[in-house]
């Protein structure tokens, strides 16, 4: 892309919001910026009314007694409150006359061909396989998979398991589950059997829903069969699955456990659709997400009921404009193994009664213009999505948003990278016709929810920048000691108050939580500790937040968080592979790709008559793949005789981080190396 880091820091376009009207809304929930700032200045100023407003938004089967306890680093939000998420994205609208509205629009991916007329050899037209579900069938049907998860024995409190293709049933399965008040944890398919492995047996999971398969690219995608795998590998540790409810999706042949595989549509046929939504406590757990940290294996983030729920329907409604009844479509692109799909596929739109639409299968399947097509026949009017695929379609062409009518569109949205202000334009004007706002909205697993975004009536928006924070979030850019910086000077990312959509724990691990979230960062003046989000940034002079990536060792790859320890230990468990070292590089269009260093086992090399050469380099590639998924493939492996370290034996990343982006010079203080041999090397094996 043509952005640099120059072209970055200089960006200076700005872009007005437009009154509502404009954009065929009936209001803007923030209609300017002098609202927003006022707003914000109250919401920080009073808390406790704000929040107690934004969770007035929902139905409550018991009110809160305080708004918020705050023992740092411990919240408790809407203390003694109960209610229900699947009650309020669901029965709620069922109750208030909108049974027969629908709340799920789904897409498939395959497209089947309608048999020709057998004279006229005409009506070839491609058949799309559509789902449109109202609020009492999905009232129905989650109340049928609860009753079915609860005679196989699941209680409150327990994990379930998802790892489902992107079908109707994936949100039923992850309602149902906060129906019974079951916890869920969703692994996104595209993980390989080991991370189910690692996440079934952190959660205690006992019960997974999968299905034979999902459709991606036109390929079947064999989830039951990982699910397998994994089963027999935990099998052979304490934490046994009992039953694995399996939906049909693609008719594949599969293998069959009698006694613990249950077909989906026995389960559900078997089971009573009177299932009333169990009253939960404000802090009881709704799911567990796991997501990779700096060091060891992924770690389950924690978020409860009524903060969760609040936040992501506050936010959902403010960034996106979203208002029942108003003929609004709300696409969000995410699958729901990520958090996106959590808050902006399900519960913040679900919990708006605007409807949401799930599409199964990629974006250039049959064609590249898939999207654009979705958009045009579904009538979208809020699209969101990641820095990554916009600049993929960039490459793609224009011609392919061109050829259809996206006129319906409003707002578009970004997320899981900061987005060059190439694509930003780009997206702005050829998707959103050059009448959408953009919202850049910066967040994590680990908030819940959106924490820095423009809000589109309200934020003047400048290309690349996710521009100011969320009413309620009291964010800043800060020095190690906590103290916050001037205007253009680059720091780290901190939140200095507690806020509902906060993560409540990394499951099972207290001192993971405490130690990666609540001991880098404190208030000077106070004492107490500040979020650290683990994210550099800067403000600019008017106050508008510039993310400049992770400071820790997580690599962002097409907005998917991975470890560098992840990726280096599937490398090692390669039998060739002595050591190896994992950096991200720049990348056109994933943002970041994978650079492994990886030094082999001469005696493995002689053993087994190999040479470290491409082939070797793409088995290891493989490996990976294989060991945590797609994703996680590296884009380069190089060899290397040694890996540069300093005196005490740490791998010096920063090193190898310029060497992997071919920075010429070396711009590190190399005073420490070890070896600069090694340096020498490593740049001679340049690909
Ligand atoms: C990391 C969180 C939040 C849902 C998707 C990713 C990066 C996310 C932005 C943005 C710049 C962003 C940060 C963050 N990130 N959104 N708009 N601008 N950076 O969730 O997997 O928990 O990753 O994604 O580095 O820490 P996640």
């Amino acid at each position: 892309m043509a952005d640099t880091i120059e072209s970055v820091l200089n960006e200076s376009r700005v872009f007005q919001p437009v009154p509502a009207a404009q954009l065929r809304f009936s209001h803007w929930h923030v209609p300017s910026l002098d609202v927003y700032k006022a707003l914000h200045a109250k919401s920080l100023a009073d808390p406790d009314t704000f929040w107690a407003d934004a969770a007035n938004h929902l139905a409550w089967f018991k009110p809160w007694s305080r708004v918020l306890d705050w023992n740092p680093p411990d919240a408790q939000w809407f203390v003694g409150g109960s209610l229900n998420a699947c009650y309020n994205c669901v029965d709620r609208h069922v109750e208030s006359g909108h049974g027969e509205d629908v709340g799920l629009i789904w897409e498939g991916e395959p497209l089947s061909r309608r048999t020709a007329h057998p004279a006229t050899g005409s009506h070839y037209a491609p058949m799309h396989e559509l789902r449109w579900l109202r609020y009492r069938e999905l009232q129905q049907q989650t109340a049928r998979l609860g009753n079915a998860l609860k005679a196989m024995g699941v209680k409150k409190g327990d994990v379930v398991t998802i790892y489902m293709p992107m079908v109707p049933e994936l949100v039923i399965a992850v309602l149902a589950c906060a129906r019974i008040g079951a916890a869920h944890s969703v692994i996104f398919g595209g993980f390989a059997p080991q991370a189910i492995v690692e996440r079934v047996t952190d959660a205690k999971s006992r019960v997974i829903i999968t299905a034979d398969g999902g459709f991606r690219r036109g390929e079947i995608v064999e989830l039951k069969k990982n699910v397998d795998e994994a089963c027999e590998t935990l099998a052979t540790t304490p934490t046994k699955v009992t039953n694995v409810i399996v939906l049909q999706r693609t008719g594949s042949r599969i293998d069959w456990r009698p006694g613990r595989d249950v077909w989906w549509h026995d389960a559900v046929e078997a089971a009573s659709a009177d299932c009333p939504c169990e009253p939960m406590d404000s802090e009881d757990m709704l799911f567990l997400l796991y997501t990779s940290g700096s060091t060891g294996k992924p770690k389950g983030i924690l978020h409860t009921t009524g903060g969760y729920l609040t936040f992501v329907n506050l936010t959902a409604r403010l960034t996106f404009n979203l208002i029942p009844d108003a003929g609004q479509v709300f696409w969000c692109t995410a699958d729901v193994g990520w958090v996106t799909g959590h808050s902006y596929v399900i519960y913040g739109v679900m919990s708006n009664r605007v409807p949401t639409l799930l599409y199964e299968g990629a974006p250039n399947f049959p064609a590249n213009d898939r999207f654009w097509d979705i958009v045009a026949r579904h009538r979208v009017t809020q699209l969101y999505t990641a820095p990554t695929a916009i600049r993929t379609f960039m490459k793609w062409g224009d011609d392919h948003p061109a050829k259809h009518n996206l006129s319906t569109l409003r707002v578009l949205g970004t997320v899981g990278e900061p987005i060059n202000p190439e694509a930003w334009m780009w997206y702005h004007t050829h998707i959103g016709g050059g009448r959408c706002p953009v919202v850049d909205t910066y967040w994590q697993t680990e908030t819940g929810g959106h924490v820095v975004t423009p809000l589109p009536g309200a934020t003047p928006t400048k290309p690349g920048s996710c521009t100011l924070p969320m009413l309620g979030i009291d964010a800043a850019v800060v020095n190690e000691q906590g103290e916050e910086l001037p205007p253009n000077q680059g720091g780290l990312f901190a939140i200095r108050r507690p806020w509902p959509g906060m993560l409540r724990g990394v499951f099972g691990d207290r001192d993971r939580f405490v130690k990666t979230y609540w001991s880098r960062l404190k208030d000077p003046a106070t004492g107490q500790p500040f979020y650290f989000a683990a994210d550099g940034a800067r403000r600019d002079q008017d106050g508008y937040f510039w993310v400049m990536g992770r400071v820790d060792d997580v690599i962002n790859v097409s907005g998917h968080r991975l470890g560098t320890m992840e990726v280096e230990s599937a490398l090692v468990s390669h039998p060739g592979v002595a050591e190896a070292a994992v950096v991200g590089m720049p990348h056109d269009l994933k943002g970041t790709g994978i650079c492994a260093f990886v030094t082999l086992k001469p005696a493995w090399l002689k053993a087994n008559a190999r040479t470290p050469d491409d082939a070797l380099k793409k088995e290891l590639a493989a490996h990976v793949a294989k060991e945590i998924g797609p994703i996680a493939r590296p884009d380069s492996v190089r060899f290397a005789e040694g890996l540069p370290k300093t005196r005490s034996g740490k791998i010096m990343r920063r090193l190898l981080r310029d060497v992997a982006a071919g920075v010429e010079k070396i711009t590190q203080d190399t005073t420490t190396l070890e070896d600069f041999s090694v340096v020498a090397k490593l740049r001679a094996d340049e690909e």
